[in-house]
């Protein structure tokens, strides 16, 4: 969906750009909108309307402040910020903020992908922002619902009863921890050249430096697994904070990140290969070639 939007939003704009220049041109028939009357588009058969008129101004709410559950879903939600959801970036006219009808529908899309009709409970929608004690999951933007009475989780639970039965939810691609430890770890302390080793800052999290002389111990690699799995949205290279952050603004990277930059291309062989592994298609230890590294030593 990135990928989409990384090409045809430019596109668009271009398009609507020299149309504003031109006034005089007649309109383009050039972009394609996709006939969203067409019920084999409507996804897993749920409600656009009470998404549109019930759930999507849950992601609007202000919450009123500016840090973690204080602030609202699409301060970190939108898919430029690469976390997922992929909600559209808001459009402003006449100093209100607002999704056109057309975003609304592209927000439906993407938000439908985290949803589990046949088992709504079990969508993630719905377990990221509720607390953990009362079932919820992790959630780096913190605690929304301290339980499942909350009003917003009624209204998006009741939503998501709208869908197919039959439709279950996305599969997610599965990790493997022994390539982690074998392949991807390696990488936080073989920095290229010039730059720091991301356990220089990042070692209370992902990126725990190994024992002096030594390879990471197994729990020490499993701590920094889970911890990495937060920066990641399993199955989607493109929407995972840990390829995104520290690659090249200009080759499509996030616009800010205080380690530097590592990769200078999307396709940079290394990235490629953890992308790979993002993609739950990379498993074992034997480790491709553009993650080979001789440090630490391996006992
Ligand atoms: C302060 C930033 C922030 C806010 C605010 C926030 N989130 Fe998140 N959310 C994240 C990040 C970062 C991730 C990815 C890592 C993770 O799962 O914690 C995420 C992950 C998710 C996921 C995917 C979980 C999974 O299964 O992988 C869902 C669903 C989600 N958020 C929904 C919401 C909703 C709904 C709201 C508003 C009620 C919200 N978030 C508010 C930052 C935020
Ligand atoms: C010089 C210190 C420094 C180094 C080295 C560094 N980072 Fe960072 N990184 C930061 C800081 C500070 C932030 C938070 C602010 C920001 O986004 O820039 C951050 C943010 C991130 C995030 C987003 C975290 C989140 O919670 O959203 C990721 C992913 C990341 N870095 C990956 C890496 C990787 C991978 C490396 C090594 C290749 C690395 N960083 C090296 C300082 C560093």
């Amino acid at each position: 969906m990135n990928i989409i939007c990384r090409i045809f939003l430019p596109l668009l704009l271009t398009i609507l750009l020299s149309a504003c220049g031109a006034p005089e041109s007649t309109p383009t028939n050039a972009v394609a909108i996709p006939d969203y009357a067409d019920p084999g588009i409507i996804a897993k058969g749920l409600d656009y309307e009470i998404y549109r008129d019930s759930v999507e101004p849950i992601f609007l709410r202000h919450r009123g402040g500016f840090v973690g559950s204080d602030t609202s879903c699409v301060a970190c939600h939108t898919s430029q910020a690469n976390a997922p959801l992929g909600l559209q970036p808001l459009t402003e006219e006449n100093r209100s903020v607002f999704w056109t009808e057309e975003q609304s529908r592209q927000n439906f899309e993407n938000v439908a992908k985290l949803v589990n009709p046949a088992n709504p409970e079990l969508s993630r929608l719905l377990l990221a922002p509720l607390a953990p004690a009362a079932g919820g999951e992790r959630h780096s933007g913190g605690i929304f619902w301290n339980s499942t009475e909350h009003s917003e989780y009624q209204v998006v639970a009741g939503w998501i009863a709208t869908g197919n039965p039959e439709i279950g939810a996305d599969p997610v691609a599965d990790l493997d921890f022994e390539f982690f430890r074998s392949c991807v770890q390696p990488v936080f302390v073989n920095p290229i050249d010039n730059a720091m080793p991301c356990t220089e800052c990042h070692g209370g999290e992902f990126a725990t430096p190994p024992p002096e002389g030594s390879y990471w111990t197994e729990a020490q690699s499993r701590q920094s697994f889970e911890d990495l799995l937060y920066l990641i949205d399993p199955g989607r290279p493109e929407s995972s904070r840990f390829l995104h952050k520290p690659l090249h603004p200009e080759a499509g990277g996030d616009l800010m990140h205080n380690g530097g930059r590592r990769w200078f291309s999307a396709d940079d062989p290394e990235r490629l290969a953890l992308s790979d592994w993002v993609r739950g298609e990379a498993a074992g230890d034997q480790c491709p070639p553009a993650l080979q590294f001789d440090y630490p030593p391996r006992l």
